[in-house]
């Protein structure tokens, strides 16, 4: 299931070339439409101008923490949300092989990036790879893992969405999820997790702060907490 949507692109939308495009541009996001809009001009960009030029070590870190937490079951279906160029499902799919991964993500252009990734045999790195805005209705699929690298960050995803998506995960599934950590206090990510903790929805989170960036890297230094917790009961 991979929808990809005609747009417009001939009306220039920022005043930057794609080659310009930074982490800046990247946190003055602020809703939905300004995300669709600015992956739509940084979706081929994406991976050699931020990836690799800031040397972007956190979506192996995720898989890393996803390796060392979950078990390997057979054919565990993994959601990467806000999956962009597909970084974790790439690390994912060479360390962890047994798993199928969908990708969810608003923008059709980084989906179309993300659909290009082969595994070792060929196959592709994802599944399904689905355009969807996580912030409003989700789709009724159920997931046995949900993993995100770079999307609980300054102007995208908010506790609120992390609440909502505790949804698309059976019960005692898995979440080995990053959240920028200024992002994190700043809007009350904690709060947000120990209530779903109180109310039974998940477990108590163990969390591991992780380097998004190597040294090296002009944003060396800045962080995530990953927060890792399993769901307790369904409302499936
Ligand atoms: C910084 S990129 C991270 C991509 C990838 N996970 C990585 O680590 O390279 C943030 C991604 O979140 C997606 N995104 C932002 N807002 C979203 C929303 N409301 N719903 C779904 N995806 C969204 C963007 O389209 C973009 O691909």
């Amino acid at each position: 299931m991979y929808s990809l949507r005609v747009i417009d692109d001939s009306t220039p939308d920022s005043t930057h070339s794609p080659e310009a495009i930074d982490l800046a541009d990247a946190y003055a996001v602020k809703t939905p439409e300004d995300s669709r809009r600015l992956y739509r001009q940084w979706a081929k960009t994406y991976n050699k101008t931020f990836i690799e030029a800031n040397s972007y070590i956190y979506p192996r870190a995720i898989v890393e923490l996803f390796a060392t937490h979950v078990p390997k079951l057979p054919a565990l279906k993994v959601v990467d949300v806000g999956c962009g160029t597909g970084a974790v499902g790439s690390y994912l799919s060479s360390l962890r092989p047994e798993c199928a991964i969908d990708g969810y993500d608003i923008s059709p252009e980084m989906l179309a990036q993300a659909s290009l990734l082969r595994r070792s045999d060929n196959s592709a790195v994802y599944e399904n790879l689905v355009e969807v805005d996580l912030t409003g209705q989700l789709p009724q699929q159920k997931f046995d893992a949900m993993t995100s690298s770079g999307t609980f960050t300054h102007g995208h995803l908010g506790p609120e969405t992390l609440l909502a998506l505790i949804d698309l995960v059976v019960q005692d599934g898995w979440f080995v999820v990053g959240v920028n950590a200024e992002h994190f206090e700043a809007r009350g990510f904690n709060r947000a997790i120990d209530s779903a903790v109180l109310q039974g929805r998940i477990t108590a989170p163990f969390i591991e702060l992780v380097d998004v960036y190597g040294p090296g890297s002009p944003h060396h230094g800045d962080r995530a907490k990953v927060c890792i917790f399993r769901r307790t009961n369904g409302h499936e």
